[in-house]
């Protein structure tokens, strides 16, 4: 659906990475005039920017000067930073743009970006998104909340589906980290599992097992599995985020701490660099955890006895 607003805002992108290059080129195609910055990227967040067609202005305080709309779309753990980065560069404004916090950030993370832009003058919305970048259109969904969401919702209804959570600050990443926690957790208990029928030698029957028992789950393992090796710092991150809003709410966060940490030692050892060589768009469930395993490289020699018990020949 196209946009039949005469005149659209100006919408700032910060940054355009994965997500932020794909919200940016549907807000394009939706007849928005976006903006960006290049300054401090990567050649990575460069080509995907000159992929989405996006304008990319010199410098960020140019995109806030431009913008009436700022949506940041960074890694959770570089949320604050951003948000600091803004701030300062808005209050030598008249009226600062309307600041889009969209990472999948916890509650807390937000009351700090609130405090901020409290300060600077900028009002705020919180956002967050659910589902793969790659399926934004047809299956994302752009969770608000804030007291200028529901505006926000009628202007980004044409471009993904929305939902607005009511006018507290806090309530779209609350929703998200629950979505987030179910969605990482089952990818980290399959991973976890995964690794060790590949252990003991059992991987396929585990893998079809699975499929027949366990389908819908199943299901969103095929799906976020293979954009798992490039992520799993960020998912991390996420993690880590979810993890500090359960506990919060006096719950013990074993479950998601037990995710956090599997995608904590995953980065550690190197598996986004590990799959840079491979094509995963087409890896199937088994490729995917062969290159997983292998950049764990889980040391068989030093369980020997205990494995050597339970492996099928
Ligand atoms: N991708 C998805 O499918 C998806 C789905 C739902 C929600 N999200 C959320 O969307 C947000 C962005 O995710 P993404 O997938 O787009 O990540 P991404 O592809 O890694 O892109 C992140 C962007 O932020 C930049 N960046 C990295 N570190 C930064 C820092 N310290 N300060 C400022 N900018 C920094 C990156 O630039 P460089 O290239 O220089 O590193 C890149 O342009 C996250 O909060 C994520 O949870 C993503």
């Amino acid at each position: 659906m196209q946009n039949h607003n005469p005149n659209p805002p100006i919408i700032g992108i910060i940054y355009p990475g994965e997500m932020g290059s794909t919200l940016g080129r549907l807000l394009v195609e939706h007849g928005f005039h976006v903006i960006t910055t290049l300054e401090g990227r990567s050649p990575r967040t460069r080509r995907l920017c000159a992929e989405a067609g996006l304008n990319a202005l010199s410098t960020f305080a140019q995109v806030v000067n431009e913008a009436e709309i700022v949506i940041s779309l960074v890694p959770p753990d570089a949320a604050i930073e951003t948000a600091e980065h803004f701030y300062n560069v808005a209050p030598t404004l008249e009226t600062p743009p309307i600041f889009v916090d969209a990472n999948s950030v916890s509650p807390f993370t937000m009351a700090r970006i609130e405090k901020l832009m409290e300060q600077c003058g900028a009002p705020l919305i919180d956002a967050s998104i659910h589902g793969l970048a790659g399926r934004l259109a047809e299956q994302g969904t752009l969770f608000l909340s804030g007291p200028g969401a529901n505006d926000f919702a009628a202007m980004m209804s044409g471009v993904v589906r929305v939902e607005a959570l009511g006018c507290r600050i806090g309530a779209a990443s609350m929703f998200k980290m629950m979505l987030s926690g179910i969605a990482k957790g089952l990818v980290g208990l399959f991973v976890e599992s995964g690794l060790a029928a590949r252990e003991a030698g059992m991987l396929e029957q585990f893998i079809g097992h699975c499929r027949y028992y366990y389908p819908g789950w199943m299901e969103a393992v095929e799906r976020m599995l293979p954009t798992l090796p490039r992520h799993v710092r960020r998912r991390a991150a996420e993690m880590e985020e979810v993890e500090r809003t359960i506990q919060s709410l006096g719950i013990p966060p074993d479950i998601a701490a037990g995710s956090r940490h599997l995608y904590h030692l995953l980065g550690e050892r190197g598996l986004p660099e590990h799959a840079e060589t491979h094509d995963l768009g087409s890896a199937t469930v088994s490729e995917l955890m062969e290159l997983i395993g292998s950049a764990i490289s889980v040391r068989r020699s030093a369980v020997p006895a205990v494995k050597e018990c339970f492996v099928l020949s």
